[in-house]
């Protein structure tokens, strides 16, 4: 359900210019931001879910395991490889832009770190074994809010910046790269 949203696109619609979602998936740039729009549909769901663990309510620790795939599947996989090759471009062709977004990778570095201790701590409550769940809760909650202030410095600096100056001829063969 969640890994829809980015098999869709890679399997092809019949048609390459407006589909539902809305962006132009010939730009890499577009694409990019389609994908921070869907994080923030599913991020949500996580804080709620980290809530019920701390509240003794209602949790489903499937869907806690199937939000955490989708982040540290097609989201930190595919989308900061997108990322990094973008500002790997701003790097060599605008180094006195892209100067003060050289932590981007490391945050992402950081990210994988942080999804696969929380998937290993997800698993073994899933194997009925015993995992302090207020731990859990606030892991999950500190993943998902490091997320989404990623996002947003994301969508307020280096896209706005790399919407300005890329080419749309180096973002379309990026996105092509991407899709095939
Ligand atoms: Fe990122
Ligand atoms: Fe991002």
């Amino acid at each position: 359900m969640l890994t829809s949203f980015f098999n869709r696109r890679s399997t092809g619609g019949a048609s390459s210019s407006a589909s539902n979602d809305d962006h132009d998936v010939e730009d890499i740039l577009a694409l990019i931001k389609a994908e921070h729009r869907h994080s923030m549909t599913l991020l949500p769901l996580l804080l709620k879910q980290a809530d019920e663990i701390e509240q003794a309510g209602e949790v489903d620790y499937e869907l806690i395991h199937e939000l955490l795939a989708f982040f540290s599947g097609p989201m930190n996989k595919a989308h900061h490889a997108k990322e990094d090759q973008v500002y790997g471009w701003m790097r060599k062709n605008v180094p006195s832009q892209a100067a003060g977004l050289h932590d981007v990778e490391d945050i992402h570095k950081a990210f994988t770190l942080q999804l696969s201790q929380l998937r290993q701590q997800v698993e073994a409550i899933l194997l009925d074994q015993d995992v302090p769940r207020d731990r859990v809760a606030a892991a999950l909650k500190d993943f998902a809010e490091r997320e989404i202030n990623h996002i947003r410095a994301e969508e307020a600096g280096f896209l706005p910046m790399a919407d300005l100056l890329m080419p749309m001829d180096v973002r379309r063969d990026m996105s092509r790269k991407h899709h095939h």
